[in-house]
């Protein structure tokens, strides 16, 4: 008796004295749960930010067709004298109904100083050593014109320099290459002019040599690398309210985006004027980045291609404009027709224009979606006509449709019912919202309906201030919520079978919303720590999804604590990812439950902000990035440290 008193006396002094031993948690290696679909973590595009037009697309020549509603923004004309040398915007509309405006440039003097500037995007981003290919559409008028193009620094500093003369009285191709002397953010294009007559001036065109894949007139290597390191499973374009246009006539057509560079209608880029406190007037789509190059960049990066089309409704948050349904049919066709330019044969009129295009392969198109954040029984009836006329067509293509702006609330209750009724397959959500909902929410999917819909978590981001406030950041608070919350997509990879952060990219320079997960300027680029959380996501998803528990519940905060993991079929590995979001160092240990022990080694990521507001800069892109190492593992149970405020994944293979 004295001995047992002595006993439950020592028990509780040391219960006093040092802090409960947690309970290790529990990985059940020999439980593999839902299969998780190669589409689970992949990219948002949008043109937004300067994201295609001054960003991704290479282009560096701002408004080269003179279409924007001021037809020389972008352009100055220096020392244009009415009797020596001026420069005359003419509209051909009736012949050239797609690229209806040129520049006619007059020089009646030999000693004309005339010069045709051009700033490019926030000037032009031009590289030592770099060949860039100058191009541009032309027609001699009368007497003898040569053009003098060089590239010239801030400073006033030639960078390359070489001379264009132009010949044929018809509409012609002419190029140029010149190689770069120095390195320049903010460099202009300038033309003058040698000798005197006329010339008509159009598309006129600058690339680097150097884009991804090396394709002339292609994308910036640096900004598709990043999305190609993400190792996407989907790509879904154009977006975004850039589907839906502010009306009807500003709604993203793709068969306006297709075909010859210099035929694709340019319109006004939604996002123009969207925001009063971010107006960016130049901001135009040339689509020189279309659908094409969409389906393109997808397959390169290893994608589903899941383009998004307009349901014959713009914006609601603008003019909320439908098409009424008896005048459906025309987007409706668009839908059908898209499927035949991305897996029809090439006798068939689109696929045609895809084996034209430089593609006759099939681009495998699977996913389809059908207006993008719609709300109110005029979407469902909408939705419900495209779904019954691809279906009938395209039984094997799978739609996504959309339950709106906001992931709770009367719309989205509505949506939710109404896309079930209708059988819907893929169903799309949007969150943006701050840190603490996406903590909140890491349970989200845990009671989801398994035999109902599939989700898109489409677009989501923390938003550090508010939705849309200029003053959001892509700091580590943010990142970090959302990776305790995509621990919950993960775990509920039975019901959640794509994802994507949103928006994309934005130029520092140009942008109109933010957060963004990756910021570029004219030279350099850089991941957001939101992009390292995609990444480290993205690239070790694993096939099946593994229990992970905590006194035999899922790890969705207790403590703070959030965590999910995954078995690698093909290569035999596991992965757990383990999210700490309290500022205390913490070690656990993980028992791996259910296999024999173990005698391997195990490689760590860490990702982990100093501070909860500590963010990436194009001057220090890599401030939170992931930092690998190695640890042995011997038996069965796993000793990790989890850094305060950190993601960690582990990966260790079986056997
Ligand atoms: O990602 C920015 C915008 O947010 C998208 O265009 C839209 O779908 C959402 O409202």
């Amino acid at each position: 008796m004295q001995k047992l008193i002595l006993l439950l006396l020592n028990t509780i002094c040391w219960s006093l004295i040092l802090p409960a031993q947690a309970p290790p948690l529990q990985l059940q290696i020999d439980q593999p749960g839902a299969a998780i679909q190669p589409t689970m973590w992949g990219i948002f595009f949008e043109d937004i930010n300067l994201a295609a037009d001054g960003g991704i697309y290479a282009e560096l020549v701002k408004n080269r067709s003179f279409e924007f509603s001021e037809p020389l923004m972008g352009w100055k004309v220096e020392n244009a004298e009415s009797e020596f040398g001026n420069v005359l915007i003419i509209n051909r509309s009736g012949l050239n109904s797609a690229n209806p405006r040129f520049a006619r440039v007059s020089v009646q003097n030999d000693n004309s100083k005339l010069e045709l500037h051009n700033q490019g995007f926030r000037g032009m981003g031009i590289k030592q050593g770099e060949t860039y290919h100058f191009s541009l559409w032309a027609k001699a008028g009368t007497g003898n014109l040569s053009l003098n193009l060089s590239l010239v620094s801030s400073t006033g500093k030639k960078l390359a320099q070489g001379s264009l003369p132009i010949s044929g009285s018809t509409w012609k191709k002419h190029e140029l290459s010149f190689k770069a002397s120095d390195t320049e953010a903010k460099a202009k294009l300038v033309i003058t002019f040698q000798g005197k007559g006329s010339v008509d001036l159009d598309m006129i065109s600058l690339f680097p040599a150097t884009t991804w894949k090396n394709r002339p007139g292609g994308l910036r290597a640096d900004l598709a690398q990043l999305l190609a390191d993400l190792k996407p499973g989907f790509l879904r374009f154009p977006g975004g309210c850039i589907v839906e246009g502010r009306d009807l006539s500003q709604r993203y057509q793709w068969k306006k985006s297709v075909g010859a560079i210099e035929s694709r209608e340019m319109i006004v880029n939604r996002w123009n004027t969207e925001f009063l406190h971010r107006p960016t007037p130049d901001y135009y789509q040339t689509f020189g980045l279309g659908f094409f190059e969409y389906f393109q960049l997808a397959e390169d990066i290893g994608a589903e291609p899941l383009p998004i089309l307009n349901c014959g409704m713009a914006c609601q948050f603008n003019t909320a404009e439908v098409v009424p349904m008896d005048e459906l049919d025309p987007y409706v066709q668009d839908a059908l027709d898209l499927i035949e330019f991305a897996n029809g044969s090439t006798d068939s009129p689109w696929g045609k224009l895809r084996a034209e295009m430089g593609h006759p392969a099939p681009f495998k198109l699977k996913l389809l979606g059908v207006g993008n954040e719609q709300w109110g029984p005029q979407y469902f009836e909408r939705y419900k006509v495209f779904a019954k006329a691809i279906k009938a067509k395209y039984p094997n293509i799978k739609l996504v449709s959309g339950t709106g702006p906001f992931p709770e609330g009367s719309f989205f209750d509505l949506a939710n019912q109404e896309l079930k009724d209708l059988n819907a397959e893929i169903v799309d959500e949007h969150y943006y919202r701050n840190p603490s909902w996406f903590l909140d929410n890491a349970t989200r999917y845990d009671k989801y309906d398994r035999k109902g819909p599939k989700i898109f978590a489409g677009e989501y981001a923390a938003q550090s201030v508010a939705i849309a406030s200029p003053d959001n950041k892509n700091n580590w608070e943010c990142a970090l919520s959302e990776a305790a919350f995509m621990t919950g997509l993960e775990r509920n990879a039975e019901v959640v079978n794509l994802c994507s952060y949103a928006p994309l990219f934005a130029h520092s320079e140009g942008w109109q919303w933010t957060p963004n997960l990756i910021w570029f300027d004219n030279l350099r680029a850089m991941g957001t720590p939101n992009y390292y959380v995609q990444k480290l996501f993205s690239n070790f998803k694993g096939t099946h999804t593994l229990p992970l528990l905590h006194q035999g519940q899922p790890l969705t905060g207790q403590e703070r604590l959030y965590g999910s993991a995954v078995l690698d079929k093909n290569s035999n590995e596991v992965i757990l990812k383990l999210v700490n979001a309290t500022d205390k160092n913490v070690s656990r240990d993980v028992e791996l439950a259910g296999i024999k022990k173990l005698n391997t080694t195990a490689t760590q990521w860490v990702l982990k902000g100093t501070q909860l507001d500590q963010l990436n800069s194009l001057d220090k892109p890599t401030n939170i990035s992931p930092i690998e190492s190695s640890m042995p593992l011997k038996g069965k149970m796993l000793k990790v440290e989890l850094a305060a405020h950190s993601v960690t994944v582990l990966k260790f293979k079986l056997g």
